[in-house]
C-alpha cells in the first residue's frame, strides 16, 4: 500500500524536499525546472470558453529567463495545447541572456483520489523533446529522475509535439468512452437491455477492455471538458472542422446525459417537482474527493431548481461553501429552496425523491428500508451512478430508476 501525500511530505521534508518562496534563487540553482501551473479554459477575449489560458505558463517562462543562472532544462508539466513548447522556447530564447534552455514536455496523467498511487506506479511516463543532441540529452536527464522508481520500459520518449498532443488525446479518449457507454444507456432504457451487462460483455473483449465503461450521469472534473474544448479549438485553428465536430460530440453527449437524467426524474414524478423535496446524495464529480469542479451535479441541481424543486444536499466531503460557489445562484427565492444536510438520512427525511449523483461507498451501506419510512409516498429513487440494486429497492417499496436500465 503506497503512502499518502501527507506521509510522503513528512518523510522527505528537509531531506530532499524543500519549500521556498525565493523564486529567483531557486531558479538560478536548478538544473531542471518543472512548470506545473494551472491552465484553465480562457474566459476572456479570443478563444474564450474553449482555448487554454496560457498566461501562467508564459509568466513562468519569463521569470525563468529573467532569473538566469545557467543552462536549464524546462519541463512542461501543466496540460497544454500542442505547440505550447514553441511559445515557451521563444520566451526563453528571447531573453538572449547567453544561457541554453531546452524545453521538454512531460504531461501528468494522475487522477484525483489515486494521485500518489498513479505517481508511484504509472502506466507510463511520457517525455518529449527536440530531436537534436541537446534535446535528446535533456530528455535523458528528465528520464533519469523517473528511472529512480519507474521501470525503463514504462518511460517512453517522443518528439515534443507528440508528447503535448498525447495528453489531450488521452483525456479525450477516456471521456469518449464514457460518452459512448452513456449513449448506449439511452438505448438500453428503451429496449430493456441493461447497460452494466452490456459494458461487461463488451469490456471482456480485450481489444476494448473493461475500464471507463461505467455509465453515469456524465463525466465531470477539471480535466475532461476543459481538454476536449481545447482540442476542438486547436482543430478549428488548424482548419479541421470535421475533427473538431467529432470531439465536440463527446461533450454534447455528456450534456445530453445530464439533461436526460433530469427529464427522467420529471417524467417519473408526473412532470412536476414544484413543491417537492429532493434529497441530493453526493455533489463531488466522483467519489473520494472534495472537488466539485465541473461536477455533473451542478447542472442537474440547477435544472431541478429551475423546475421549482426544493433540494436538500448532502456530500461527505464537499463543503456547503464550495457547493454554493459552484451553483452560483444569486436569486434569494431560489436559494430559499436549497438546504444542506449533515447526513444522507437527514437529507432523505421528508423527501419525495432521492437522487444519487456521486458514487460514494457510504450510499451503498444506507438502511434504505428505514429511510423509506421517513419519506413521502410514492418514494422515488434515481440512482445516477448505478450503485444500488434496483430490484431490492423496488421490493422495499421504492419507485427506483437507474441509468441504462428499464
Ligand atoms: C482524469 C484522468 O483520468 C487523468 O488521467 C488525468 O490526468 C486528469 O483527468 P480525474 O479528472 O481525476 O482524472 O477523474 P477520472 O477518474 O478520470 O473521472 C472523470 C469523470 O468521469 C468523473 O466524473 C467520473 O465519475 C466519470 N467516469 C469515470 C464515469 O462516468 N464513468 C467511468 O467509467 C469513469
Amino acid at each position: 500500500m503506497s503512502l499518502g501525500l501527507h506521509e510522503i511530505v513528512e518523510n522527505t521534508r528537509g531531506k530532499n524536499l524543500f519549500f521556498s518562496t525565493d523564486i529567483d534563487q531557486n531558479i538560478q540553482d536548478a538544473d531542471v525546472i518543472f512548470i506545473s501551473v494551472n491552465t484553465p479554459t480562457k474566459d476572456y477575449g479570443s478563444g474564450a470558453g474553449q482555448a487554454a489560458d496560457l498566461r501562467f505558463v508564459e509568466s513562468c517562462a519569463r521569470r525563468i529567463a529573467e532569473a538566469g543562472g545557467g543552462d536549464k532544462v524546462v519541463v512542461e508539466k501543466s496540460t497544454v495545447p500542442v505547440r505550447t513548447a514553441q511559445m515557451v522556447n521563444e520566451v526563453l530564447k528571447g531573453a538572449n541572456n547567453g544561457f541554453n534552455y531546452q524545453v521538454v514536455s512531460n504531461p501528468e496523467f494522475l487522477a484525483e483520489g489515486t494521485a500518489m498511487v498513479d505517481l508511484e506506479s504509472p502506466d507510463r511516463v511520457l517525455i518529449g523533446g527536440e530531436k537534436t543532441d541537446t534535446g535528446n540529452a535533456a530528455v535523458k536527464k528528465v528520464a533519469s529522475i523517473y528511472a529512480n522508481w519507474v521501470e525503463d520500459d514504462r518511460i517512453i520518449t517522443t518528439n515534443l509535439w507528440s508528447s503535448e498532443l498525447s495528453k489531450l488525446t488521452a483525456n479525450a479518449f477516456l471521456a469518449q468512452r464514457i460518452s459512448s457507454i452513456n449513449a448506449i444507456s439511452a438505448l438500453c432504457e428503451e429496449t430493456e437491455a441493461d447497460v452494466d451487462e452490456v459494458a461487461k460483455a463488451i469490456g471482456m473483449d480485450t481489444r476494448i477492455g473493461p475500464k471507463f465503461l461505467k455509465s453515469s450521469i456524465g463525466f465531470g472534473g477539471s480535466c475532461f471538458q476543459k481538454d476536449i474544448l481545447n482540442l476542438t479549438y486547436l482543430c478549428r485553428h488548424f482548419g479541421l472542422p470535421e475533427v473538431a465536430g467529432y470531439w465536440q460530440q463527446v461533450i454534447s453527449m455528456n450534456e445530453y446525459q445530464k439533461e436526460r437524467f433530469v427529464q427522467r426524474m420529471l417524467d417519473a414524478m408526473h412532470n412536476t417537482i414544484s413543491g417537492k423535496q429532493i434529497a441530493i446524495l453526493g455533489f463531488a464529480f466522483k467519489k473520494d474527493t472534495n472537488d466539485a469542479r465541473e461536477s455533473p451535479a451542478i447542472s442537474i441541481c440547477k435544472r431541478l431548481l429551475e423546475e421549482k424543486g426544493s433540494l436538500k444536499i448532502y456530500d461527505p466531503q464537499v463543503s456547503k461553501e464550495s457547493i454554493l460557489s459552484c451553483l452560483d445562484i444569486s436569486d434569494e427565492s431560489v436559494l430559499a429552496r436549497l438546504t444542506f444536510s449533515e447526513s444522507a438520512e437527514q437529507a432523505c427525511s421528508s423527501a419525495h425523491a432521492i437522487a444519487i449523483l456521486t458514487e460514494w461507498d457510504e450510499f451503498k451501506e444506507l438502511d434504505y428500508k428505514k429511510i423509506l419510512d421517513t419519506m413521502y409516498r410514492p418514494a422515488h429513487i434515481f440512482d445516477g451512478r448505478n450503485l444500488l440494486v434496483l430490484e431490492k429497492l423496488r421490493e422495499l417499496g421504492y419507485r427506483a430508476f437507474g441509468i441504462g436500465k428499464a
